[in-house]
């Protein structure tokens, strides 16, 4: 349960310099303002608004402190007047900007979310089996809202905070040109101090990032792995590696906010300088024989004070969105990925036809190295029922998973119908076929829509008649619900048994040409098995079947019979010629039928 989890996952995790990033950006920008131009624009201009209203204010202040001293009423009406203009309509920019600003985000987040699930659609089985879900699960939850925030910053940065730091410097600059000359020369030494901080934040979200997702699987698999866990007292192995993964997170996190908190007094000390060097010259009156009324003075301060806050986020923009690609690059890298399984190009529908499944000379490995399939030519006749049997770890469910293309083959191919599967569409393909797996999967929702999934149009009578098939529909009766009972995540409310009779009712209801069996009465009680062999024997007239079992009363009526071992076909024929050959077939029957072999034996068709 434990032991893939120091493992690191697979090499798609590139690190991105400083280019690379750059080129991200810029992508995730064009990105968000072609879906989103029109939202971003009316935003952009309420920024244009905000940041003029900003530097109004700072303005204004002048005409107050003047209009003050004049002691004029009809002047102090009008100034009163604009101060209430000029916040009206900074208030109402404000909110236009954060409106748009949000629906463009909120709209952003909700399409890459469904473009990452769909690129998870798209990919093969394989791409599963080698990335962890909890991995996954990050990714699609995570990385579109650090997108958002990302595109959030740099448009907000680039135009509201520049242009309102514009603004203000430029009453600055007409108020008080010299002291003005003296704080800007301050400001940029700020900026330097940010650099040295920079270099250690993005490492540190990484890692923050793993520790997340370590925690998701953590809680992942003590949900579907509560049993194991109790029954193995594995409850403080679990508390280990959940305290250690928030721990690390906790202690990331600090080290963060940390690097992060000591920009703020770095910039405050220095404006306090600014303004304690203002206010000292300016006590020294006119300088540089330019004359200085306390309203210009008040003016200039006003601006120099509100150009901290714009000047504070530009300066920590660097800081942010180097914890902000971090999640923007989990999100490329997942669209990125090669898809593992894809159609081709100029894939056409199946042909319609009798169901004739052909292998030849398949060869199949998993990852690199040892065969798992190694060169098979097997002919599985239409309408005929071909078993497979041998032992664990041959390659019998691999072959089906060949066989609907969950995979493909690294030698060989399939053949439907004489048509190569590869060059088919999905669509058609699995049309073609039903399969009921050596692990039930049921999706949490009723019982009538678990049968369902395999023909959404068909009806409730149909979907009855295939759990009377898959005798399934007297216990399901019996629910509390009927069928309308819900079955719990993955089934939990039922028996294996019962489980795996509703797999069996789905695959029925599809009414395919070809049904693939993978140990699809493994659960059941004899009385059982032996009900749907009998209902198997009417569904499977005319149908393809390939059926795998291990328990061999089963398949003893097939019309063929082939035997695998290590990815090899070491016999095939009918059950009765396999036990008068008396190779592997009858070793696996002696074994199962002890003693009454002979009676067994008896009963076989020729
Ligand atoms: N997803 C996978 N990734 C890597 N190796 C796999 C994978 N699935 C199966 N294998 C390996 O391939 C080999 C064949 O497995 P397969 O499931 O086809 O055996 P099987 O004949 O169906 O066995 P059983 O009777 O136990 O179901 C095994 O050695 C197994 O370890
Ligand atoms: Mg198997």
């Amino acid at each position: 349960m434990t032991e893939t989890s120091a493992e690191p996952k697979p090499t798609w995790r590139a690190r991105a310099a400083g280019g690379l990033r750059r080129k991200m950006i810029g992508r995730l920008l064009l990105e968000g303002l072609r879906e989103q131009g029109w939202l971003y624009g009316v935003a952009v201009l309420a920024m244009f608004a905000v940041a003029a209203s900003s530097a109004a204010t700072a303005w204004v202040m002048e005409k107050i402190i003047d209009a003050l001293n004049s002691s004029d009423r009809m002047r102090v009406t009008g100034v009163a007047l604009l101060v209430m203009a000029i916040f009206t309509a900074k208030g109402i920019a404000n909110y236009i900007q954060v409106v748009f600003m949000s629906r463009a985000g909120n709209h952003i987040v909700a399409r890459q979310q469904v473009k990452l699930f769909q690129k998870l659609m798209r990919q093969g089985v394989s791409f599963f089996n080698l990335t962890e879900s909890s991995d996954l699960l990050m990714r699609v939850t995570q990385s579109a809202q650090a997108a958002r925030g990302l595109i959030d910053l740099i448009v907000t940065a680039a135009v509201r905070d520049t242009l309102t730091l514009l603004g203000l410097v430029a009453v600055m600059v007409y108020q008080q040109p010299l002291l003005s000359m003296v704080s800007l020369i301050i400001g940029p030494a700020a900026i330097f101090g940010l650099r040295i901080i920079l270099r250690h934040v993005r490492e540190i979200m990484q890692k923050e990032m793993a520790s997340l997702a370590e925690i998701i699987k953590v809680m992942q698999e003590t949900s579907n792995g509560i049993r194991i866990i109790k029954i193995f007292s594995l409850e403080g192995r679990m508390n280990g590696r959940m305290e250690a993964a928030v721990k690390q997170v906790e202690a990331r996190s600090n080290a963060v906010s940390r690097l992060e908190a000591i920009t703020s007094p770095l910039m405050e000390t220095l404006s306090g300088f600014a303004i304690a060097g203002v206010v000292w010259l300016s006590a020294f009156g006119s300088f540089g024989g330019a004359v200085t009324t306390p309203g210009q003075l008040m003016s200039f301060v006003t601006a120099l004070l509100m150009a901290y806050e714009p000047a504070k986020r530009l300066s920590r923009m660097r800081v942010t969105i180097e914890s902000l690609s971090v999640g923007v690059r989990m999100m490329f890298e997942l669209l990125d990925q090669p898809e593992t399984m894809t159609e081709a190009p100029d894939a056409v529908a199946l042909r319609p036809g009798p169901g004739l499944v052909e292998m030849k000379n398949l060869r199949f490995s998993y990852r690199d190295g040892a065969h798992v399939l190694d060169g098979i030519d097997l002919t599985f006749p239409a309408g005929k029922t071909t078993a497979l049997v041998g032992p664990s770890g041959s390659g019998k469910s691999t072959l089906l998973n060949l066989a609907m293309r969950l995979y493909d083959p690294s030698a060989g191919s399939v053949e439907i119908d004489g048509q190569d599967i590869r060059g088919v569409t999905f669509e058609s393909l699995r049309a073609k076929m039903s399969f009921v797996g050596q692990d039930t999967f049921l999706f949490s929702t009723s019982v009538m829509e678990n049968i369902r999934v395999s023909r959404p149009e068909a009806t409730d009578e149909e979907v009855y008649e295939a759990a009377r098939a898959a005798h399934a529909h007297e216990f399901i009766e019996a629910l509390p619900n009927g069928y309308a009972t819900q079955v719990g995540e993955n089934g939990a409310f039922l028996s294996g048994g019962q489980r795996q009779r509703l797999s069996i009712a789905r695959a029925f209801l599809r009414r395919a040409e070809i049904l693939l069996l993978d140990e699809a009465t493994s659960a059941l009680d004899a009385t059982s098995e032996a009900l749907i062999k009998d209902a198997l024997a009417t569904v499977t007239r005319g149908v393809t079947t390939i059926v795998i079992a291990h328990r061999l009363s089963t398949i003893l009526e097939a019309d063929r019979i082939y035997v695998m071992d290590r990815g090899r076909v070491v016999e095939g024929g009918t059950a009765r010629e396999l036990l008068d050959q008396g190779g592997a077939f009858k070793t696996l029957f002696d074994q199962q039928f002890g003693g009454s072999a002979g009676v067994a034996a008896g009963g076989l068709p020729g």
